[in-house]
Parts: structure tokens; sequence; C-alpha cells
């Protein structure tokens, strides 16, 4: 039958008693479920491999949330052959009933919504709202991709003179890997995944290894759903096993990634290799990481200001690829803004994700912490520390939030992902210095201007040129259908999640002309 028009999927509002019980209740029934053993899904059977490898609670490591089989090279090509066969069959089923498919995968993760989210909190250090939106955005991905290959089941023709009919129909491209991060774990997966299933394409998922139970939830949606064997394989395993035999398989013709610059350029590259009996260019989808500003202009409303750079730039520890990590502020507001925010900062309190009393939990991995304190101690060479929180005594993978002063456009700190609760305040003469700072590195990603002059704000919407610019509010939380995300420059090659020219990327087109 036909599709009501698309509509988000409502956030929860945990000021609500009962929410927050259900909530609680959430957390206790997947802490039951602690450390059991995942094998991988290929042709649509379980598979357990004898290496396993943990997934922990990244506040409490000694904590297993799974145990997780591994896909080696054997077992890529298991799911790639079982994706090759299933191909054919899939392809050509008619796009509504694939586009069913998603309909019935979002029902089945909509009836466990807060379970999953669940998930999420105990797997990557979530906090409770933002894994609820996590999967608001994974069960939006589906029923918008599925309404997104119905309009392009039937697309705009192009032109047929009297004697000449011309007609175009849109194909799948084959097998898709999809690879996928871990800091928005359902979510980000199940968007790649979802569009390239729709398209017609049969998928081979990698999550993240540190998200693969999460990622284990997207499958069993999936088989939920009632997909043909092959269709959908997940194949949790060591990137550096498994990732390039993955991406450079002669039969992979698409992938769709998410992640870090370094690894999308490196799938790039690799991608490019014709291997033996490869029939297709590879077409690949790379979203990788910003290195995004906001700049506060001399009459921007600091009420505003300070709650959106608090949830910008900390929110879930500073790992969005959309996170605010430079704030360039006009001179003439700094001392004040700087004070403000200083004092804000302080009150932010940090410990497990579990308990919602703490705005900040835990980064992802033992590596991430490393890496933030290595771009702590650049900060006090390139500037100077205004702030620092306390840190939480305890297991937990913790790391501070630092404010930094004095950086500029040529420092380390205003050109390289840092992926963590790191920010640089960087102090510009005026809103012409800033919007030039704002666009100064070579990512493209999110962007913001907080200003009351409207001319000021029209040079920003032509002139900050980033993927998704935000004026007078926070840079994080796009919404599927409403903010199409994504990229340009060295953050990705373009693509937009949630929008309408998404779904083209994983299809080719076909051109039919018949001499009547
Ligand atoms: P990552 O690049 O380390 O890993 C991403 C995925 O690639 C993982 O599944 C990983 O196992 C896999 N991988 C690693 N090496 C590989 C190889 N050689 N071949 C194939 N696959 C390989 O990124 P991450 O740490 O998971 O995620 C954080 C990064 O993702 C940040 O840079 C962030 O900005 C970016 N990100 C971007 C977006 C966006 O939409 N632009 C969204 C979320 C995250
Ligand atoms: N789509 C996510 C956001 O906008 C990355 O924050």
């Amino acid at each position: 039958g036909l599709l009501r028009p698309f509509r988000n999927e409502p956030s929860v509002d945990f000021t609500r008693p009962a929410q927050r019980a259900a909530f609680a209740q959430a957390l206790s029934q997947v802490r039951e479920k602690f450390g059991a053993t995942y094998p991988l899904f290929i042709n649509g059977q379980n598979l357990a491999t004898r290496q396993t490898r943990p997934s922990v609670n990244p506040a409490q490591p000694e904590e297993i949330v799974g145990q997780v089989s591994q896909a080696g090279p054997e077992q890529i090509d298991q799911a790639v052959a079982a994706a090759q066969a299933a191909l054919s069959g899939w392809r050509d089923t008619a796009a509504a009933e694939r586009a069913t498919s998603l309909i019935r995968a979002a029902k089945a993760a909509r009836a466990r919504l807060f379970e999953l989210a669940a998930w999420q909190v105990f797997e990557i250090g979530k906090q409770w709202d933002q894994a609820h939106a996590d999967v608001c955005e994974a069960i939006d991905f589906l029923e918008y991709y599925a309404r997104e290959m119905l309009r392009l089941d039937n697309p705009p023709q192009p032109a047929s003179l009297p004697g000449e009919d011309n007609r175009l129909l849109y194909q799948s491209r084959g097998v898709a890997a999809v690879i996928a991060p871990w800091n928005f774990p359902l979510a980000i997966s199940c968007g790649m995944v979802a569009a390239a299933l729709v398209t017609g394409n049969t998928v081979v998922y990698k999550p993240s290894s540190l998200t693969p139970v999460i990622g284990w939830t997207l499958q069993e949606i999936l088989r939920d759903a009632g997909l043909p064997a092959g269709v959908f394989n997940y194949v949790p395993g060591s990137s550096a096993e498994i990732g390039d035999l993955l991406v450079e398989h002669p039969a992979v013709s698409l992938i769709a990634f998410t992640g870090s610059q370094e690894v999308g350029l490196r799938i790039l590259h690799k991608a490019s290799a014709l291997g033996p009996g490869q029939r297709q260019v590879k077409k690949v989808v790379a979203e990788m990481g910003g290195k995004n500003a906001v700049i506060v202009d001399e009459d921007a409303d600091l009420d505003e200001v300070i709650p959106a750079i608090l949830a910008s730039a900390f929110g879930f520890q500073g790992q969005k690829c959309s996170a605010c990590s430079r704030l360039i502020v006009v001179d003439a507001v700094y001392t004040a803004l700087r004070e403000r925010l200083v004092q804000a900062a302080r009150s932010l309190r940090i410990g497990p994700a579990q308990d919602p009393a703490f705005f900040m939990g835990p980064v992802a991995e033992p590596a991430a912490v490393e890496k933030i304190q290595k771009y702590i101690q650049l900060a006090r060479q390139e500037g100077e520390l205004v702030y620092q929180s306390k840190v939480p005594e305890g297991p937990g993978f913790y790391v501070p939030i630092t404010l930094v002063e004095g950086i500029r456009p040529e420092h380390r700190l205003a050109r390289e992902e840092v992926f963590g609760p790191l920010l640089a305040l960087m102090r510009a003469d005026d809103f012409d210095q800033a919007l030039h700072w704002a666009n100064a590195p070579p990512q493209a990603l999110t962007g913001g201007v907080f200003s009351r002059s409207p001319a000021h704000l029209e040079r920003a919407r032509g002139e900050f040129r980033v993927g998704n610019l935000y004026l007078n509010r926070g840079i994080t939380g796009a919404l599927v259908a409403r903010q199409p995300f994504g990229g340009f420059g060295l953050s990705g090659t373009g693509t937009k999640a949630g929008g309408a020219d998404y779904l083209l990327h994983f299809m080719d087109s076909r051109c039919v002309t018949e001499n009547t």
C-alpha cells in the first residue's frame, strides 16, 4: 500500500518519569546479556569463528559487553561470494518490495528502540538522549530511503521525439562493502546499509571493532525484515587483517565508507586498482572528518551561544565528525565570551554514560585517550590553556575537557581533527577575518555562525563553504530529510546522507532508445 509521508522519529523526553524508568529498565535488560558470544552472519546463517574479540564498556573496561567472532580472509571471500550469488535475485526484486523490507526493519527497530539505545550507552559510552537519537536516526534512514527508492523507481524521463522513445532507468551497482565508524554506531551503519540494499545492491557489512555488538543488532533488525539469504552479510573483524581484502575484492563494486580521512583516502586509493576478473570501476562513497568552526560575531546573543557551544564541542566527548573544534570569536566579545564559557564548562560533570547525571563520558578506547593527550600537549605549545577539567578517578577511558586560546590558522590545532573534548579558541580582529579563518582548513564538513546582523548571516551563507552550515544554533544533530548531511573538500566525496541525491550514488543508470 501507499506509505504516509515521511516524518522524523519523535525524540524522547527524559523529564518524564515514565520515560526515564523505561530507559533504566532497558539498561538492566541489556546488562543481563553482557558477555554473550556473537557469530558472523553469512548467506543467511550464523557462523561462529574460533577467534573472538571482546567488546568492552569504555567507562568500565573490565565489563565485557560481548565476545565477537572475527572474520578472516576466508570468511570475507565467503561473504562476498554469498552477496554475489544473491545479487541477481535481489537486483530484480521490485523496488517496492525492497522498500517494504526497509519499512519492516524500521518497525523491528522501533519495537526495540530503548533497548537498542541502551547497547550504545554501554558499548561506546553514549549519553541516554544521544543514544536514543542515534536509534531514531537509524529508523529515519530506513523510512526515508524506502520512500526515496519509490520516487527513483519512476524517474523523470529524458526527452522523446516522434519516432524516438527514450527511457531512463536505474539499476544497482552490485556487491557493496559497507565500512562503518563507531561514533554513530547504529545510525551511520544503518544509513549506508539501507541505501545500498534498497537500491538493489547486496551488502557485506563490516562494523567498527569498537561497536560490533551494536552492528549485530542491525543484523537482527534486518533479519526480522526477512531479507533473502546472502543479501546482507555481517563480518566484524580486524581492519588490519580484512580491510584491504574487502576493498580490493574484485567482486565488490561499491564501497560505502564513513570514518577518518586517513582510512578514507587509503580506500579510495586501493579501490582504483583492477583485480583479477574485475568487471567494474569501483565507486567509493567516503564521508570523513571535519575541523569545524563556529564564528561568534560581536552582536551575538551569548545566552544562546554558550549552551550551543558546550553541546557542539563536548557532546559525546567531542567525538562527532560534526563537532565544533574551533571557536572563532570576534575581538569585541572575546573576553566576555571566554569568561562565560569557562564558567559554563566548570559546571559540566564527567562520568559513566549509564548515569544521566553526567554531561560527558569516557572516550572510545585507550588509543583515543593517548591521541587526545598528545593534542593537549600540543595545545600547551601552540597556545595557552584557559581551562581544563578534572578527570574522574577509576578505570574508564577519560580525558579532561580542555579549552585552549591563542590558536591561529597555521597551528596544527586549527587544522587537524582531534576527535575529543578539546576546543581551540581563536581571536579574530573582525567578522571578515573570522570568515577567512573559518574556511582555512581543507576539511569542509560543518560550520556555524552566531550573529544578529542580517548582512553577516547573508555573507556566511554565501562564503562560509562547508557541507552543513548552521546559523544561530549548534552544529551537530543533523536530521534525516531536513539537513542532508555530509561535507566536501577533504571531508568527503560530497554525498549527502539523508538527502534526495544520496541513493543515486548507489546505482548506475541506463538509457534505452527505441526507434518507433
Ligand atoms: P576509522 O577510519 O578509524 O574507521 C572507520 C572504519 O574503517 C572502521 O570500521 C574501521 O575498522 C575501518 N578500517 C580501518 N582501516 C581500514 C582499512 N585499511 N581498510 C578498510 N577499512 C578499514 O574511523 P573511526 O575511528 O571509526 O571514526 C571516527 C572518524 O570518522 C572521524 O574522523 C570522524 O570525523 C569520521 N566520521 C565522519 C562522518 C561523516 O559523515 N563525515 C561521520 C562519522 C564519523
Ligand atoms: N549527522 C551527525 C550530526 O549531524 C554526524 O551530528
